[in-house]
């Protein structure tokens, strides 16, 4: 293991820790490094045993992601900030990453989340490869460097920490949350039938023990409680709410809850459109898009129907790879395929936030709250 020269804090002594397991298990990432830690000591660590080799394997689990986090805060400050916006029901820190060219000037921003559900194990991934790919390439591609001088994208590539960390220990097929209720033996609400909007509605469950209980009461979890709470600080800079979920191959739109047409639907449309057609000609890979509740099925309580009725006018729902052949299991040499064409996507959607907004595209405008209004006089008391 390296060791800095004089560990002064146990942030130091944590980083250097963090130091190791990015360098043996991402060496892509190894060059952006060079000569960082020159007379630096290695020490090897050898597992003699099953349990140190476990023990390892263990930490391994706990710091990677975190790590690698801490590390870009560190050495990319020009693109990232870091931060935390609360604490899961077990206490680990819910982290952000803001990617974007600092600037006093206003900007436009996007947001996105990955792993809602914790056994959809290529949502993470995806979102570590759209960072790890923008900080890459933004010197050599236009479009990227575009997008981080015009935008700030808030991204939280592990949204349901405790639930992922618990579909690496314990249960590969994990979906909820792991927060318990008094009197009830059954773990865990689904974080994406929580939110504030038809909540506990058609297409989630009452019950505590279902993959799809929508939980006590609204937001009754706090990473959906505190990403809310984020959300609605910030609804007026973020254009784009956009959730990376597996396995279907699909775009989606709202509305989740019901049969509807939103609003701003030609906007939308185009956007999916365009986004599916920008993935497809990457590998072939052909998804389906249109509204959730008609496209993948009806849900209550999702956090893209919250997004957007907080006042985001473009929020969108992945399913990526695959159909069902392997399904939550998708093999290792999936992932980059997978998230090379995904990235295209992101690109191209967020690319339609660089240009000025079209009146009938805004969320928020007085014409389409009238017509909000007038078409959607019976469900005033859910969406307001
Ligand atoms: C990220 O870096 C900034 C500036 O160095 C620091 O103030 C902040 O605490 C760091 N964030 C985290 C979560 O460590
Ligand atoms: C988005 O994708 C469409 C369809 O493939 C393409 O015509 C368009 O140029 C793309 N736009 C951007 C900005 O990448
Ligand atoms: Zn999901």
């Amino acid at each position: 293991m390296k060791l800095l020269g004089k560990p002064s804090s146990q942030t130091t002594a944590l980083l250097s820790v963090c130091w190791f397991f990015l360098k043996i298990l991402q060496p892509v990432h190894s060059y952006l490094y060079d000569n960082r830690y020159s007379g630096d000591k290695v020490i090897r660590l050898t597992p003699k045993t099953e349990e140190e080799a476990y023990a390892l394997k263990k930490i391994y689990h706990n710091l990677q992601i975190q790590c690698w986090m801490h590390h870009l805060n560190k050495t990319r400050s020009d693109l990232i900030q870091m931060f935390s916006i609360g604490k899961s029901y077990e206490g680990r820190a819910l982290f952000i990453l803001k990617l974007g060219r600092k600037s006093q000037a206003y900007k436009r921003a996007v947001w996105m989340d990955c792993g809602i559900h914790a056994r959809e194990w290529i949502g993470p991934a995806f979102c570590q490869w759209f960072v790890r790919e923008a900080l890459l390439t933004y010197r050599s591609d236009p479009a990227m460097r575009k997008l981080l001088n015009h935008l700030y994208f808030y991204i939280m590539p592990v949204f349901n920490v405790d639930g992922y960390h618990f579909s690496w220990t314990h249960d590969r097929f994990w979906r909820k949350t792991r927060s318990r209720s008094p009197g009830i033996h059954c773990r865990g609400v689904d974080a994406n039938r929580n939110w504030k909007v038809k909540w506990c509605g058609e297409g989630a469950s009452g019950h505590p023990c279902d993959d799809t209980y929508c939980g006590p009461f609204p937001e009754s979890e706090p990473e959906v409680k505190a990403v809310a709470k984020f959300l609605r600080k910030h609804r007026k800079h973020i254009k784009a709410y956009l959730s990376f979920h597996a396995y279907a191959q699909m775009l989606l739109y709202p509305y989740s809850y019901k049969h509807a047409t939103i609003p701003n639907f030609g906007c939308v449309e185009s956007a999916a459109h365009k986004a599916v057609k920008a993935l497809r000609s990457v590998h072939g890979v052909r998804y389906k898009y249109g509204p959730a509740s008609s496209t993948l099925y009806v849900s209550s309580g999702s956090s893209m129907d919250w997004a957007y009725k907080t006042g985001i006018p473009y929020a969108f729902a992945f399913e990526l790879r695959d159909t069902g052949h392997f399904g939550f299991l998708l093999p290792e040499m999936l992932i980059r395929p997978t998230c090379t064409e995904t990235m295209l996507a992101v690109k191209n959607i967020t690319m339609h936030l660089l240009k000025k907004c079209p009146k009938e595209c805004r969320r928020d405008n007085s014409a389409t709250k009238q017509n909000w209004a007038k078409s959607h006089i019976a469900e005033v008391e859910i969406m307001f």
